[in-house]
């Protein structure tokens, strides 16, 4: 855990920043021998090189070191492509705010659960008569729209304005599912039977707080793929899709019990 954990995002600026000095005395020293657009090249892979070497030693995760290394390559290929309009660049980041304006934050990007997962999802709440599910960040809510219906009622909640909304419109289309805007962490779970999350690990400790805490007794939380850290899981499922899914399955209220 690093001052960046929090916000990866300062600390991939912070090191294109301190890079940029380094870069700038090693082109001067060499700019006498080489020619011109090799010196440009060099300058911009040394930007890129340096600044993943400087996210490496503040401890960033690895597709930083990746972003960083690439940032300055596609900036510096924007600008010698001449004369593009600007609209598509905004575009772009309006998009990407969008969808992911809240990655930075939370630290959970957007994938999503795959058919096979959902229709075991489907199975478990037939076989356990559950009729209440919430996927907390629910995406494009594909899991809620396949799990609504025939006597289950199922909801999502999301925060990334752009997928929510998305996420709403596919559900009232397919007249499936109840897709509302929230964080999660203000999210009622008292009620449900079934709560599911696929986020990432860096949430599940403070996650489980909450769920032990609200969740009824003799309900369940799924987990995909990250497990509580230091909590055994009641049941672990591995599914025989194409990536293996692991499902974490933890019982509410068995220390109770
Ligand atoms: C990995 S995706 C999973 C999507 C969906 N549950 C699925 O399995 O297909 C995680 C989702 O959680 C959303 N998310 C992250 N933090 C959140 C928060 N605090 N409140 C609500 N949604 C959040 C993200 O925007 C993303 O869409």
């Amino acid at each position: 855990m690093t001052v960046f954990s929090k916000t990866p995002v300062i600390g991939a600026l912070l090191a294109q920043v301190v890079a940029m000095p380094l870069v700038a005395i090693a082109t001067a020293l060499l700019s006498q021998s080489i020619d011109h657009t090799l010196l440009i090249l060099m300058a911009v892979l040394l930007q890129g090189l340096l600044a993943a070497l400087i996210c490496r030693l503040l401890g960033l995760a690895v597709w930083w070191l990746v972003i960083a290394f690439l940032f300055p390559l596609a900036l510096a290929g924007a600008l010698l492509a001449g004369n593009l309009p600007a609209w598509p660049f905004g575009l772009a980041f309006l998009v990407l705010a969008l969808v992911f304006s809240n990655t930075a934050r939370g630290r959970v990007p957007l994938y999503l659960t795959n058919s096979q997962t959902a229709s075991v999802l489907k199975d478990l709440m037939t076989e356990r008569k559950a009729t209440r599910f919430l996927d907390l960040g629910c995406g494009l809510g594909g899991v809620v729209r396949a799990l609504d219906g025939e006597g289950r009622q199922a909801r999502g909640i999301e925060n990334a304005p752009a997928v929510f909304l998305l996420a709403r419109l596919l559900s009232r289309l397919s007249r499936s599912g109840d897709i509302r805007r929230g964080d999660l962490w203000r999210a009622d779970v008292s009620k449900e039977d079934v709560v599911y999350a696929f986020l990432s690990p860096e949430p599940m400790a403070p996650l489980w707080k909450k769920l032990s805490k609200e969740m009824k007794p003799g309900s369940l939380f799924i987990s995909n793929s990250f497990a509580v850290p230091d909590h055994e899981p009641d049941e672990t499922w591995t599914l025989s899709d194409g990536r293996k899914t692991v499902l974490y399955l933890y019982a509410i209220g068995r220390e109770a019990a």
